[in-house]
């Protein structure tokens, strides 16, 4: 009696050891899995300088769910990625990159790693290319080299002026219109007493191309550097891209132009001449001005000293006194004699 009750105690010891040896080595293939020394034979996944922290903290598996087979000897089968390791992954830790008005269309379309890379990089952000040749894997470069490049793109910053991911300007830009270039230009140089239209209204880009251009100042059409030249229409493109290029072609004039004593057309007195005629940059801030009109304060002299120049504006007409030249007048009702 008291044997076959012992063979049975027996009996049920070895089942509940079996029981709980099964069970230790379900548990144990769990606990292994869970345990990320036992990821090391991945161990290259933690060798690069930077290193995304889940994975340093050996958190694989709050990426790689595990399915419940059997790993190594499964071995992809044996976890998940949520939504195949797409946006919806990162978006289970970070702040959606996807809820502004413009989205960069890999971004829109979940492939976060396409610039990540999801364990590490050399890249600072795991990127996997450094400052422009990470754009460059799917921009052409050859679409942004310029004969005058914008020195922040020369420098490779697109990040200066493009957010990667999105933005609710146009374009991926990370302010809109004149704060944008104002972020790293003086905006002192923009505000005066008369402002240039287009640059009141933050419109930079309709006479510069903000990647750089064939023209130096990456202007979109030429304005020489020199304040004297030959009166070339093509040399003041730029200018009469927007106004009329007849405001120095005659002398005599009542519509072409307010710059007049009388008829009499002072443009065309100081600008349209073979050769020394002048620039429209002698005069003209291309930009803003202390006085009106949009008259610099200061001009191009000799060698390194810049004339001032005074100018005071009428109802009908003007007067303007150059270094220390005699002041000189025009009236476009009652022209001044000699003026
Ligand atoms: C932030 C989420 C995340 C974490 C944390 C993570 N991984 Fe991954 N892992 C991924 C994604 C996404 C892929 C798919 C990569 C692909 O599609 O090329 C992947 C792929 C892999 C692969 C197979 C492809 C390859 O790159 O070799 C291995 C192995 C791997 N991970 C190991 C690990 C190990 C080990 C850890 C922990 C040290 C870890 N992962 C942590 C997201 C993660
Ligand atoms: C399990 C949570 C988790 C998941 C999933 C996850 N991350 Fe992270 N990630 C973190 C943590 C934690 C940090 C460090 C804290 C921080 O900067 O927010 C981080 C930081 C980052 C950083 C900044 C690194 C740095 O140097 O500051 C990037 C980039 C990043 N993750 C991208 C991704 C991408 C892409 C995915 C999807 C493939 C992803 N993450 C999925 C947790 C996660
Ligand atoms: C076109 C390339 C590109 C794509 C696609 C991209 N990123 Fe980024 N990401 C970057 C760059 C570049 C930076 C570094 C930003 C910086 O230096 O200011 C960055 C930085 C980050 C950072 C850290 C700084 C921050 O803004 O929080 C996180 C987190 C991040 N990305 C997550 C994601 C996620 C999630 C996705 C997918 C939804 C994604 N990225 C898609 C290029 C990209
Ligand atoms: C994985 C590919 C990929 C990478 C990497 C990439 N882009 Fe793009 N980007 C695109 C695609 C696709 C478009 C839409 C088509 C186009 O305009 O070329 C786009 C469009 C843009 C646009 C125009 C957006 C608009 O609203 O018209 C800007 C700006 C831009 N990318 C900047 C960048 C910058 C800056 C980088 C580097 C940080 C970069 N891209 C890296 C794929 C990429
Ligand atoms: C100084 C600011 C600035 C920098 C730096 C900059 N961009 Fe732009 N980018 C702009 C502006 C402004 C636009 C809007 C289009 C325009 O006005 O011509 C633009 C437009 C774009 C576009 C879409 C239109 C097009 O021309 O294809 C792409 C793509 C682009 N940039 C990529 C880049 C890349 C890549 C870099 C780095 C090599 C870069 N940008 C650096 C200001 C900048
Ligand atoms: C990230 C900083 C940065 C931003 C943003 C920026 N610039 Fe620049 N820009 C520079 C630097 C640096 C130079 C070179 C300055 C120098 O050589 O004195 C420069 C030079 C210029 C030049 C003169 C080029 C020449 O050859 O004379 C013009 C014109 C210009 N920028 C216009 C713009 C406009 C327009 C914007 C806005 C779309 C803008 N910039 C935004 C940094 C910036
Ligand atoms: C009407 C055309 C026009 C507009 C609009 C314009 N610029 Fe210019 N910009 C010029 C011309 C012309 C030059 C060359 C000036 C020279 O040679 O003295 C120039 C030169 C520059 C320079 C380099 C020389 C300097 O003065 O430092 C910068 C920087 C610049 N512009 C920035 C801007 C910014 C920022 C805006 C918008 C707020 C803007 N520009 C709007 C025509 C324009
Ligand atoms: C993108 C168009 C555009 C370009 C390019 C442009 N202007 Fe203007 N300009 C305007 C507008 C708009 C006004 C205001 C309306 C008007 O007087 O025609 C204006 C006004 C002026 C005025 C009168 C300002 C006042 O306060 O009375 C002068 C002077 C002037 N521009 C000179 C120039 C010079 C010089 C250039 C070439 C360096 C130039 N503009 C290039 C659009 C432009
Ligand atoms: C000697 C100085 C001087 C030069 C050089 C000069 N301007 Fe002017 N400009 C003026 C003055 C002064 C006015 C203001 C006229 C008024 O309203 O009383 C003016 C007015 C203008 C206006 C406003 C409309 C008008 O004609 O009254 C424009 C546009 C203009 N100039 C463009 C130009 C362009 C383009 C050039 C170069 C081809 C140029 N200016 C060269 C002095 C000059």
């Amino acid at each position: 009696m008291k044997s076959s009750a012992n063979k049975i105690i027996c009996l049920c010891v070895s089942i509940l050891m079996g029981i709980a040896a099964i069970s230790l080595f379900v548990n144990g293939r769990a606990a292994e899995a869970a345990d990320v020394d036992n990821c090391l034979c991945h161990s290259n996944k933690t060798i690069k300088p930077f290193i995304h922290i889940p994975v340093k903290n050996g958190d694989c598996l709050s990426c790689h769910k595990p399915s419940g087979q059997n790993h190594p000897r499964f071995k992809k089968e044996a976890f998940s990625l949520t939504d195949k390791g797409k946006a919806g992954l990162c978006n289970e830790c970070h702040e959606r990159k996807d809820t502004k008005k413009h989205i960069h269309p890999p971004v829109a379309s979940g492939d976060c790693q396409d610039c990540h890379d999801p364990h590490q990089s050399n890249n600072k952000f795991q990127l996997k290319g450094a400052g422009a040749s990470l754009c460059y894997n799917c921009h052409e470069k050859s679409k942004l080299d310029r004969a005058f490049p914008h020195k922040p793109i020369a420098e490779g910053k697109c990040l200066s002026c493009h957010d990667p991911h999105q933005s609710d300007q146009k374009y991926l830009l990370k302010f809109a219109g004149a704060d944008l270039c104002t972020t790293c230009h003086d905006k002192a140089k923009f505000a005066g007493k008369s402002v240039h239209a287009p640059v009141a209204t933050g419109d930079c880009a309709a006479c510069h191309a903000p990647h750089g251009t064939q023209l130096h100042h990456l202007l979109k059409h030429l304005v020489p550097d020199g304040m004297y030249q030959s009166f070339n229409k093509s040399n003041f493109e730029l200018c009469f891209s927007c106004h009329v290029n007849t405001l120095a072609d005659s002398e005599q004039t009542d519509t072409e132009t307010n710059f007049r004593n009388g008829m009499f057309n002072l443009h065309y007195v100081h600008v349209n001449k073979a050769e020394k005629g002048r620039s429209c940059k002698i005069c003209h801030d291309p930009h803003a001005a202390g006085q009106p009109h949009l008259i610099s304060s200061k001009i191009a002299g000799f060698g390194r000293w810049r004339i001032p120049i005074r100018y005071t504006n009428t109802n009908v007409g003007g007067t303007c006194v150059v270094g220390c030249h005699k002041q000189k007048s025009y009236d476009r009702i009652n022209p001044i004699e000699n003026p």
